[in-house]
C-alpha cells in the first residue's frame, strides 16, 4: 500500500539555494497521492516563486501568519491539525535554530509549534554552518525529541566547497517521508510481548478496594500498536472500562497478586515485557470476609507490601525478556526514574510527569514522556496521543532489539 496516498503534508520551504529542489518534490509527493501544502518563510521568496508552488501543488503556497483570506480558508491552527506530518526542505540552520527553541516568529516556525503531527527536517546549508557546534546541539535537541532529521547529503556545494549540507534529492526524501508515514510497517514482526495495563484493586472486604486513577488508555495503546507492529501480543489488564484492543491475547485480573501469577507465568515466552500497570503497591494484610461496619470513629487498616512484577521479571535466570519499565511521579522525575531504572535492572524506563489534579497523565488521552535507557541514553517524545506515543515507543522498542 502507498504510505502517501491523501496524507497530507505540511512542506516548509526555507531560504537557501536548494529551495530551486522543492517544486519537484512538492511534484514527487503528489504523484505518490499526498496533498501537499506549501508553507514557505519569508526568505524563500527570494528563491523560489509562490506561484511556482501553487501551480505543483494546486493551492496557493502560505508565507504568513497575518493573511486575512488565507485564515480565513483555514486558520494556521487548523492547518497544524491538517497535517499528517510536517516536512521542512530545505531546512536552513536559521529555522532548525528557531525550531529547536520554540520560536513561532513567523507561519512555518508557528505551526511547527502548534502541531501535533510528526516533524521532519531535510537539512540543507553550507558545510562549515552544519558542522558548527550550534548546528549539530540543536539537531541532537531536536532528534532527542523525536523529530526525524533527512540528511543532509555530501558532494559539492552551490557555495564552491565540498562536504556535508546538501539537501537530499527529491525522490530520496520522498521515500524516507513514506517510511515515516508507513503505519503498516512491521518492526516487531515474529517478537511477542507481554504487557501489563491499568490499575490493581486491592480488597478490603466484599464491597471496597484501594485503587488508582489508571485507566489503561496508555498500556492499550502500546499494546494496540505492538499488534500492529506484527508482534503476538499479551495483555495482562487490571479493571478498566475501554475496550482491549484488537489482535492481543488479554487476560483481566484485579489484584496486584493476580497480576503477578499471570506475569510470572508468561514472561519467558515473550521477548518483550511493557509494565504500564499501575500496580498498588501495598495490600491489605487481613481481608475481611464480611462488609465493616461503620461503627467505629476511626479504624485503622494495616497494609503489607505486594511483590514487584517488574522487577520480579527483570530478575528471571532464564528467559528474561527486554524489560521496559513506567515511572508516573509527581516531581524529581529524572531522579525517581533513574533509581528505578537501575533498582529494577530494567532496560528502558518512560518516565511521566503527573501534575496537579492527575488528569495531565492518569485517565488522559495524551502524554508526554521522558525514556532513559540501560546505557545511560535519554530520549523525550513531547506530548502527544498516547495512540502516537505508543507508536513511537514501539519502534524505539523494535531499534533497541534489533
Ligand atoms: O492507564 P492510564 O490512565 O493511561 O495511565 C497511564 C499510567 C500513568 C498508569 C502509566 O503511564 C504509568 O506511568 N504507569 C506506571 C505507574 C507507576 O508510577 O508505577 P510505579 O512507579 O509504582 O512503578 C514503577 C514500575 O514498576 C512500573 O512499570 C510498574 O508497572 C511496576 N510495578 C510497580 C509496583 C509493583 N508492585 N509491581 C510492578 O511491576
Amino acid at each position: 500500500m502507498n504510505a502517501l496516498q491523501n496524507k497530507n503534508i505540511v512542506l516548509g520551504v526555507c531560504g537557501g539555494i536548494a529551495a530551486y529542489k522543492s517544486p519537484d518534490l512538492v511534484r514527487r509527493l503528489a504523484e505518490a497521492g499526498a496533498n501537499v501544502q506549501v508553507v514557505m518563510t519569508g526568505h524563500a521568496r527570494e528563491f523560489v516563486s509562490p506561484l511556482t508552488f501553487q501551480a505543483v501543488s494546486g493551492r496557493a503556497a502560505r508565507d504568513t501568519l497575518f493573511d486575512e483570506a488565507a485564515e480565513a480558508a483555514m486558520g494556521h491552527i487548523e492547518l497544524a491539525r491538517w497535517a499528517d506530518l510536517i516536512l521542512i526542505a530545505p531546512a536552513t540552520a536559521n529555522t532548525i535554530a528557531r525550531i529547536t527553541h520554540g520560536l513561532a516568529d513567523d507561519l512555518l516556525t508557528t505551526l511547527c509549534l502548534a502541531t501535533r503531527a510528526p516533524l521532519a527536517v531535510a537539512p540543507a546549508m553550507n558545510q562549515v554552518m552544519w558542522s558548527n557546534p550550534a548546528t549539530q546541539a540543536n539537531i541532537a535537541l531536536l532528534s532527542q525529541r523525536g523529530v526525524s532529521v533527512l540528511g543532509p547529503g555530501c558532494g559539492d556545494q552551490a557555495c564552491g566547497e565540498t562536504g556535508a549540507g546538501r539537501m537530499l534529492e527529491p525522490l530520496v526524501l520522498r521515500e524516507q517521508v513514506a517510511a515515516l508515514l508507513d503505519d503498516t510497517a512491521q518492526s516487531l514482526a515474529g517478537k511477542s510481548v507481554l504487557i501489563t495495563a491499568g490499575p490493581t484493586r486491592e480488597a478490603i472486604d466484599p464491597v471496597r478496594y484501594i485503587s488508582n486513577h489508571s485507566s489503561g488508555k496508555m498500556g492499550f495503546a502500546i499494546a494496540a500498536a505492538a499488534a500492529k507492529a506484527g508482534a503476538r501480543v499479551t495483555l495482562i489488564a487490571g479493571p478498566t472500562t475501554i475496550a482491549p484492543p484488537a489482535g492481543c491475547q488479554v487476560v483481566a485480573v484485579e489484584s496486584a497478586a493476580q497480576m503477578h501469577q499471570a506475569v510470572m507465568e508468561q514472561a519467558a515466552q515473550h521477548a518483550v515485557f511493557i509494565s504500564v500497570a499501575a500496580v498498588a503497591d501495598f495490600r491489605l494484610k487481613e481481608v475481611r470476609e464480611q462488609k465493616m461496619k461503620k461503627s467505629a470513629d476511626e479504624i485503622t487498616l494495616t497494609l503489607i507490601k505486594n511483590p514487584d512484577i517488574l522487577a520480579d521479571v527483570a530478575a528471571l535466570q532464564n528467559g528474561r525478556p527486554f524489560c521496559v519499565g513506567f515511572a508516573a511521579e509527581t516531581h524529581d522525575l529524572e531522579n525517581y526514574a533513574a533509581d528505578k531504572l537501575a533498582r529494577k535492572n530494567l532496560d528502558m524506563i518512560c518516565a511521566n510527569l503527573v501534575q496537579s489534579g492527575g488528569d495531565s497523565v492518569f485517565n488522559s488521552d495524551d502524554n508526554a514522556l521522558e525514556i532513559f535507557l540501560r546505557d545511560g541514553g535519554r530520549i523525550s517524545l513531547p506530548s502527544a496521543s498516547k495512540t502516537r506515543i505508543a507508536h513511537t515507543l514501539v519502534d524505539l522498542i523494535a531499534e533497541r532489539l534489533g
